[in-house]
């Protein structure tokens, strides 16, 4: 393959731009010819795109966000914005399109590469990990860590006021951002929509940790199971203990990728520039006991995120 183009898509998440440095040099190591499609599907779309060059990927490794910017394109659900998107690339003489973007975005990977034949590789970006061919998916690590931040600080405060503190996490209907953040802040509590809730039990625990000399608690909720002020509503009403509430928001979406991140980023994109140079298309990139790999697009797609049980056990075991 002579020419690829690369998009992000979705959500952004932190290590794309470190990802989209490494596809852009990658490409241009071997010799091929890289455009960057700008506002992700909807750039393809409109032929939105720019000429990559060695030097329009500098001084991006260590940023936040995408410099190619992204996009949540409702056009590439229809068959219009398809043909469309395919005609952008066939009057570019595009031959590869390699897409960095969550769940939504590898949809429309698998669209154009099933239905229309386009070598597609996708390479997952999102803080949500609700990925289940991968073990993470980039800008999960940095999500969480600029959780931890957050909870430390939350933490220093509800001790000096002996409160309860519900904070709100992202991750769509995935529990993996509340359960790492959980885990690694000492939460006493973390409430994920793979598991229902006994709010006797949370009280129980509270008014346990309380007895045996605890001054505050962190209860970590994921926004797939409702708001963290619902949340703490409901806490509060059944509770003597003061509860204040703390949505971290888009917060968790940006800032510097951490190393994690930007190693994940560097071997996703080689990776995926790697396969297109050999002529492979329709798969997707990932990570799995350390080792990257790549695998069929459509069964990625196709398979359900297990959650992880041993690791709730875990806290439910350390935390109290
Ligand atoms: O998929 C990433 C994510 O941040 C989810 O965790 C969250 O539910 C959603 O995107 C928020 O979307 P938006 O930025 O469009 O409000």
């Amino acid at each position: 393959m002579k020419r690829i183009a690369l998009l992000t898509s979705g959500g952004d998440a932190p290590g794309m731009n470190a990802c989209i440095r490494a596809v852009v040099r990658t490409a241009l190591y071997y010799g091929m010819d890289v455009y960057g499609i700008e506002r992700g599907y909807q750039g393809l779309i409109d032929d939105q795109m720019v000429h990559m060059e060695m030097r329009s990927v500098s001084d991006i490794v260590q940023r936040g966000g995408t410099k190619l910017r992204t996009a949540r394109c409702l056009d590439m659900l229809t068959k219009d914005g398809q043909k469309r998107a395919v005609a952008t690339l066939d009057k570019r003489g595009i031959e590869g399109l390699v897409v960095i973007g969550g769940d939504g975005s590898f949809r429309g990977a698998k669209t154009l590469s099933e239905n229309y034949g386009i070598p597609t590789i996708g390479i997952p970006g999102t803080i949500d990990n609700d990925l289940a061919y991968t073990d993470y998916t980039l800008g999960f690590d940095t999500a969480v860590n600029t959780n931890l931040d957050i909870i430390n600080k939350l933490r220093d405060t509800m001790t000096s006021h002996e409160r309860i503190s519900v904070v709100e996490v992202m991750g769509r209907h995935c529990g993996d951002i509340a359960l790492y953040s959980g885990i690694a802040s000492g939460a006493e509590i973390i409430v994920v929509p793979e598991i229902d809730y006994d709010m006797e039990d949370i009280v129980m625990r509270i008014n346990r940790s309380r007895a045996n000399g605890k001054h505050s608690n962190i209860i970590v909720v994921a926004e797939g199971v409702c708001t963290g002020d619902e949340f703490a509503r409901k806490v509060q009403s059944i509770t003597t203990y003061s509860v204040r509430a703390t949505c971290i928001g888009h917060i968790q979406r940006g800032g510097s990728p951490s190393m994690s991140d930007r190693m994940l980023a560097a071997q996703f994109g080689n990776k995926a520039v790697r396969l297109l140079r050999d002529g492979i298309g329709n798969r997707v990139v990932g990570i799995h006991k350390n080792e990257i790999f790549d695998m069929d697009i459509i069964e990625a797609v196709n398979m359900k995120k297990k959650f992880n049980y041993e690791l709730y056990e875990t806290l439910q075991m350390i935390s109290y």
